[in-house]
């Protein structure tokens, strides 16, 4: 297993997903001798996992059972355990493509947070791309480099621990992109300008409130980056549901048709249908994101 790879069976060590629903599913590491804790049982380790095919369907004591999945960047973003607010797979998946990213990519990041958006970045610029994240909280940046190296993604990505604001990313001039989730972005457009190669790239900073905004989209301009542009992306998920409706009372036959006719017709169809009728609707669920951030992309240009 490997966040850049898939791998079809379970081995000692690797990172699972397991899953009792869309609504519940958690992370654990797949260990010789250890057992997992479900409401549906026990899961062993030795004889339930290694050696199976991720995406089995393991039975666990009770008799209940659950699948368990290879890890995605998606399937980590909402299992992932949270040490700072973290970004979700819609704003992600916008960051992904407006900023280029493809494999062979060099990305700047700060800061690694949680490491929710490193996960993505690594597999789009794998195999020959690389990451660089900085990240000025010693155990957060600790932690990020244990988990990528726990998910077999180390050799793509380079953790500092610094402050990007005063230290920069610790490159020059080899970075195809750069990504912004700090308090202070305007701080840090210098030094994303530095990183960034000489002939240019794209950057994208993110930030909740409309003031940080402003002051980054000031200094991406001191700074000489052109095509800036703000944007919001909201996601709206619909559920299927079978919603019943009743049928409405049309009348008795027209006057005019003789009861011949009338019982002719009611032999070749069947009565009309009175009550309710059932049919499947998209139905949006009862809450729906709200704001999380807005995202300012530019572009550093050679002319
Ligand atoms: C909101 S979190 C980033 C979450 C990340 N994008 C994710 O998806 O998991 C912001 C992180 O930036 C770090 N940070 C804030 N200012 C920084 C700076 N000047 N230099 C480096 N890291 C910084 C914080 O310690 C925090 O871990």
């Amino acid at each position: 297993m490997s966040f850049a790879e898939y791998r079809e069976l379970i081995n000692d060590g690797d990172t699972a997903i397991v899953f009792l629903g869309h609504d519940s599913m958690f992370p654990i590491t797949v260990q010789h001798g250890s057992q997992t804790q479900t409401k549906y049982g026990v899961i062993r380790h030795s004889t339930d996992l290694v050696g199976k095919k991720f995406g089995s369907k393991v039975t666990c004591s009770k008799g209940g059972w659950v699948y368990i999945l290879h890890p995605t960047p998606e399937l980590w973003t909402i299992n992932l355990p949270h040490r700072t607010q973290i970004l979700y797979s819609t704003d992600i998946s916008i960051i992904t493509m407006m900023l280029e990213l493809k494999p062979g990519s060099v990305v700047c990041e700060s800061g690694t947070g949680s490491g929710s958006l490193s996960h993505a970045i690594i597999r789009s610029v794998a195999p020959t791309g690389h990451l660089y994240t900085v990240e000025f909280h010693q155990q957060r940046a600790e932690k990020a480099m244990e988990e990528f190296r726990q998910h077999k993604v180390d050799h793509l990505v380079t953790v500092k621990n610094q402050d990007v604001c005063k230290n920069g990313f610790g490159v020059s001039h080899v970075a195809d992109a750069v990504f912004l989730d700090i308090p202070s972005p305007w701080e840090a457009i210098s030094h994303a300008k530095e990183a960034l190669k000489h002939e240019g790239g794209r950057i994208c900073s993110f930030s909740p409130c409309i003031e940080q905004v402003q002051r980054t989209c000031l200094a991406l301009e001191e700074h000489g980056f052109t095509e800036v542009s703000t944007l919001e992306i909201l996601l709206r998920v619909y559920d299927v549901r079978t919603v019943s409706l009743s049928v409405p009372d049309l009348g008795r036959p027209a006057d005019n048709q003789t009861s011949s006719d009338v019982n002719e017709k009611s032999k070749q169809s069947p009565a009309p249908q009175q009550g309710t009728a059932l049919f499947k609707s998209g139905v949006s669920p009862r809450e729906t994101v709200g704001h999380t951030g807005y995202l300012t992309f530019a572009t550093k240009s050679l002319f």
